[in-house]
């Protein structure tokens, strides 16, 4: 069934729905986890190459470290869904209104139903998108760090004409943003606004106009500008809640750049999940607002 919340005020009506006054995201197992097919760069060569065994280990760090500083929920893994370990992609959450995903390839809508039916049995209101507007959740769709602007992307997975439609379902404005290399299919590996109120990006990643918008919204002593090197490496595919970043290690300064800029950063090996194609934050999703994810730490 598709719900919205049709109507004008945000506040009362997102006012009944789950709340969370935690930082806290949903991760799903990588019971099933294989690259067993191409639908995107990074898989081509990765056939059945990867170890489950050895995903499952790096998995469960990155588990036990996001477990530190955030609640987390899980998502039961299912047979025939090798890429739901990636749940950042299922779905854009705010205001526990929950934007399910239109996935652009058939290899990953078996994941939409799930996703769904978890949402609906939480509590969210669910948002969804048409099946011929494709939309990848928060790989390609991200709030910023205040909440109240959306930065979305096309030219790869999502398409432009699916942006009004989820700007609605918060009654916000969006950004659109062209993506130009097909390495960096995703919003998620070349742009991640932080909770300082810079943003780590891949200008390469963009057209001109896209930049154009970029440089508007951050002024420069707030762009973070990482190298190709650093961006083949997901160097932007990173977790951050509050002051903390996990992110898959990168083999350059980058993570000292970041400590740098007063972030606790933590580096974590990833390698089987860069196989298909992610890093850290494409193996979450996150499910509380964006002011309690980039508030204080948990522990402080
Ligand atoms: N195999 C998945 C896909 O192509 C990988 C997703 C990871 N992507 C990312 N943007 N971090 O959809």
């Amino acid at each position: 069934m598709i719900t919205s919340p049709a109507v004008s005020s945000p506040a009362s009506s997102f006012a009944s729905l789950p709340r969370f006054n935690r930082p806290t995201f949903l991760m799903c197992a990588p019971e099933w986890y294989d690259v067993n097919y191409v639908i995107n760069p990074w898989m081509a060569g990765n056939l059945h190459q990867s170890s489950r065994d050895t995903a499952f280990s790096q998995w469960k760090t990155l588990h036990h470290h996001l477990q530190q500083i955030a609640d987390i929920r899980l998502l039961h893994p299912r047979q025939g869904s090798p890429d739901m370990v990636f749940v950042g992609h299922s779905a854009l959450v705010q205001h526990g209104v929950a934007a399910i995903s239109s996935f652009a390839h058939p290899q990953r809508q078996t994941e939409e139903s799930h996703l769904r039916r978890w949402f609906q049995e939480t509590g969210f209101l669910v948002w969804d998108t048409p099946r011929e507007t494709a939309f990848e959740g928060e790989g390609d769709v991200v709030f910023d760090a205040t909440g109240d602007r959306l930065w979305a992307a096309h030219g790869s997975r999502t398409c432009l004409q699916s942006h009004r439609h989820l700007a609605d379902a918060w009654h916000t404005s969006v950004n659109s943003l062209h993506l130009v290399d097909p390495r960096f299919y995703h919003l998620d590996l070349c742009f991640m606004p932080l909770s300082g109120g810079e943003l780590l990006y891949f200008p390469e990643a963009f057209d001109a106009a896209s930049l154009a918008k970029i440089e508007e919204a951050f002024s420069a002593d707030k762009r973070i500008a990482i190298s190709e090197i650093e961006a083949t490496q997901f160097g932007c595919n990173v977790i951050n809640v509050g002051e903390n970043i996990l992110m898959g290690s990168v083999d350059t300064d980058l993570a000292q750049r970041l400590r740098n800029q007063g972030y606790k950063v933590t580096e974590l090996n990833l390698s089987e999940f860069i196989r298909g194609g992610g890093s850290a934050k494409s193996l979450v999703l996150r499910l509380s607002d964006m002011d309690v994810t980039h508030g204080s730490p948990v522990n402080s």
